[in-house]
Parts: C-alpha cells; sequence; structure tokens
C-alpha cells in the first residue's frame, strides 16, 4: 500500500492528526504548501487533512479540484474544527455542501475530528475574524439551534486533540 498523509495546519491540530496517522500507516506525512496533484499520482490512498476555516476545509481543494486526475485511488479528507462531531448536521450538510460538490462525494470519504482553538494563540486576523462572525450570526432574526451553537463556538478555547479519533480512518485506509 502506498500512502500519503497531507495537511494544511495553521495551529498544529490538523498536523499532529497527520503525524499520528503516518505513524499507524506507516508512512509520510507532508505540509501540503507546494505540492500538485501530479505529484500525488505515484500513491494508491491519499489522505488530506484540513483545519475547517469559517466552514471551509483548508487546501481541501487540492483534492476536490483535481478530482478527475485522482479518482481512481483511493481518497480521504479529514478535518479538525471545534464544533462537537455529535451535530451531525454541521458536518453532514454545512460542511459537505460548502467544500465537496454532491458528484464527486462517492470518490471521497470524509472523516471529523475535534481540533484545537486556543485563543491567546489566535493571530489578530483570526481573532478579528471570529468576532465577525460571531456578530453576523448574532444579527440573525429567530437563529435555529445549530446556528446558536456556532455563535457559542466563535468563544470556544481549548485543545480537544485526541489520538483515538483517528482509528476508524486507520481503519478505512488499511481495508
Ligand atoms: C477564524 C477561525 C474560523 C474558524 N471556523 C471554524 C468553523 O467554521 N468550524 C469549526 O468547527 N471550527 C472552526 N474554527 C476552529 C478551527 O477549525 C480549529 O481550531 C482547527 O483545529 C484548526 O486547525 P489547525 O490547528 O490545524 O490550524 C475556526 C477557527 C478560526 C481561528
Amino acid at each position: 500500500m502506498n500512502t500519503i498523509v497531507l495537511y494544511k495546519s495553521k495551529y498544529g491540530s490538523t498536523k499532529a492528526y497527520a503525524e499520528w496517522i503516518a505513524e499507524e500507516l506507516d508512512c509520510e506525512a507532508k505540509d501540503s504548501k507546494g505540492v500538485k496533484a501530479e505529484d500525488l499520482l505515484g500513491y494508491d490512498t491519499i489522505i488530506y487533512g484540513g483545519g475547517l476555516y469559517a466552514e471551509i476545509i483548508a487546501g481541501a481543494s487540492l483534492i476536490t479540484k483535481n478530482i478527475e486526475k485522482l479518482k481512481g485511488k483511493k481518497l480521504i479528507i479529514y478535518t479538525t474544527g471545534i464544533t462537537p462531531l455529535n451535530v451531525r448536521e454541521y458536518y453532514d450538510h454545512e460542511v459537505l455542501d460548502k467544500n465537496i460538490k454532491p458528484e464527486i462525494r462517492e470518490y471521497i470519504k470524509v472523516f471529523n475530528f475535534m481540533g484545537r482553538m486556543v485563543l491567546s494563540e489566535l493571530t489578530a486576523p483570526h481573532r478579528a475574524a471570529l468576532k465577525m462572525l460571531k456578530k453576523i450570526m448574532s444579527g440573525k432574526e429567530n437563529p435555529t439551534d445549530l446556528e446558536k451553537m456556532l455563535i457559542e463556538l466563535c468563544d470556544a478555547d481549548g485543545d480537544f486533540t485526541d489520538r483515538a479519533q483517528i482509528k476508524e480512518l486507520v481503519e478505512y485506509a488499511k481495508m
């Protein structure tokens, strides 16, 4: 099995998962910066990890925009974020709809992991972006329960990474 784990990680949690996965699968974990689809043609299994930023999976277009070149391979995308994993409406609808077009979903298996958002570590632009997101969402009339939860999550503060979460992904990659 010829496998690679690629990641884009600003604060380190997506990278930590990439390294844990690579250790389990005995393969390389690599920052996706500068990597092109052509560089991936020699792999049978490609695992891509990206943090969620305003519901966009950072850098995942490396896979989703190159599906024609990559679709014969086992493709896995994992996300890291601060939204609790049992909020399936968020991950299976909002996040998928924004990142992976319905017609290519059959080629990509997606996993979601808890990430890290430590407020004292955030860059000033990221702090400002969170403030802005909170303000926009708070201005909505009659917010849904999901929207109310997303407003609260703008103030989340902590490291929720957990190696145990990779188990299913690792099993799937080995299948
Ligand atoms: C500006 C900003 C926007 C974010 N947007 C989301 C989001 O839409 N959904 C989510 O679950 N987490 C969101 N997060 C939390 C990050 O996804 C989380 O911290 C992730 O683990 C970061 O990955 P990294 O440590 O690899 O950079 C956001 C964080 C920041 C700073």
